[in-house]
């Protein structure tokens, strides 16, 4: 999707290096970084420089083939692995992508490794463009249809980023939008603003700005009465982590909205790649929820009026705060999952109908 007119990729590999946007910086300044090594990929992850389901997996694909740069050794790799793996607990595609690696890698001569990490993770992230493109297909229909119905435009709420900058193109919760507006269907996204770090206001209508699309940030409490008086006609979000039997894992926040929705009948779809399924998993108590900084609660961090950016305190210096990052929506609040292969219901009948 496009910056200023011109169209990039969240991440890509040239010179030896692993190139990032680095997205602490946005709104305010557009900074690509350099990954030099794999301690540069993890930090990368855990700092959130780069952050969304797809996008972390890919830098850990990534992570692996610059330990293979740094130092060509099978233990080194393993290491490299455990710590990818660990750097943020909740989004199950980190693992999956480094699972998916190491299997690929294992066995492999020290002389073909390099080629071989390399191909792979390629074909992981040009996998999630295609993968994003077809969410965005499938989904389209459904705004289709509330469009002829309404014969007016279709306002759409949103929940964190899930938009191209979370994976490699496109988005998820944002590829339905993206090539509805792009079929010249009139659409209006609501943002939610997404405390504490902000990736609605600092992300999502950010990319939505770049690309032209109409949007209006809300603060995360506004939803509900907007739903009350009818000026939401549809939500979408993303996942950072979908059970089999169609709980979803996202971004703090994400249940109330989907509470509010069922309560005044509003759809509520959740996009995914087929990469955020956890298969393993049967009780979303078992989802590793993280819990970062609470200095991210008690600082912002803004642009002032001679453009520098500044972070100042909120809270009150004695109080304590508790940041969660994520929370889990029942399927039973979920209308559908939209997903590369297809439309299904939240439920393990719809997840293995168009996965197994
Ligand atoms: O903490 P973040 O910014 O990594 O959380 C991102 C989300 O919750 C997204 O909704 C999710 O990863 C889906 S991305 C397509």
């Amino acid at each position: 999707m496009k910056i200023e007119g011109k169209n990039y990729r969240t991440i890509w590999f040239e010179n030896n290096e692993v190139k990032i946007i680095d997205q602490t910086k946005l709104p305010h300044k557009f900074v690509i970084k350099s990954l030099k090594n794999i301690k540069d990929a993890i930090n990368a992850i855990k700092t959130m420089e780069v952050r969304g389901a797809p996008l972390i997996g890919a830098t850990a694909a990534y992570g692996l083939v610059l330990s293979i740069i740094e130092k060509n050794d099978l233990s080194f790799l393993k290491k490299s692995s455990e710590d990818l793996i660990s750097s943020r607990p909740t989004a199950i595609n980190l693992k999956w992508a480094v699972d998916r690696m190491m299997k690929k890698l294992s066995g492999v001569n020290n002389s073909d490794i390099l080629k071989i990490a390399l191909d792979e993770a390629k074909s992981i992230t040009e996998e999630d463009v295609k993968f994003c493109k077809n969410i965005g297909i499938n989904g389209l229909k459904i705004i289709e249809e509330i469009s002829k119905k309404k014969k007016d435009v279709v306002n759409i709420l949103t929940h964190c980023n899930a938009g191209w900058l979370a994976t490699i193109d496109w988005g998820t919760a944002t590829s339905p939008i993206y090539h509805a507006h792009q079929k010249g269907i009139k659409v209006h996204i609501w943002v939610d603003e997404t405390r504490p770090r902000n990736q609605g206001a600092n992300l999502t209508s950010y990319e939505l700005n770049e690309e032209k699309i109409p949007n209006t940030i809300i603060t995360d409490n506004t939803g509900g009465i907007l739903m009350q008086r009818g000026k939401i006609d549809m939500c979408i979000v993303g996942t950072d982590r979908t059970l089999s039997n169609g709980d979803v894992c996202n971004k703090i926040g994400t249940y109330l909205k989907a509470l509010s929705a069922k309560d005044n009948n509003v759809p509520f779809y959740v996009a995914l790649p087929s990469s955020t399924i956890d298969w393993n998993i049967k009780d979303h108590k078992q989802i590793p929820i993280e819990e970062r900084n609470s200095e991210e609660l008690s600082h912002v961090e803004g642009i002032d009026e001679n453009n520098n950016l500044k972070r100042v305190r909120i809270y009150p210096q004695k109080s304590k705060s508790l940041n969660l990052a994520f929370d889990v929506t029942p399927a039973k609040l979920v209308t559908g999952l939209i997903t590369e292969k297809g439309i299904c219901e939240a439920s393990e009948q719809g997840l293995k109908g168009l996965f197994k």
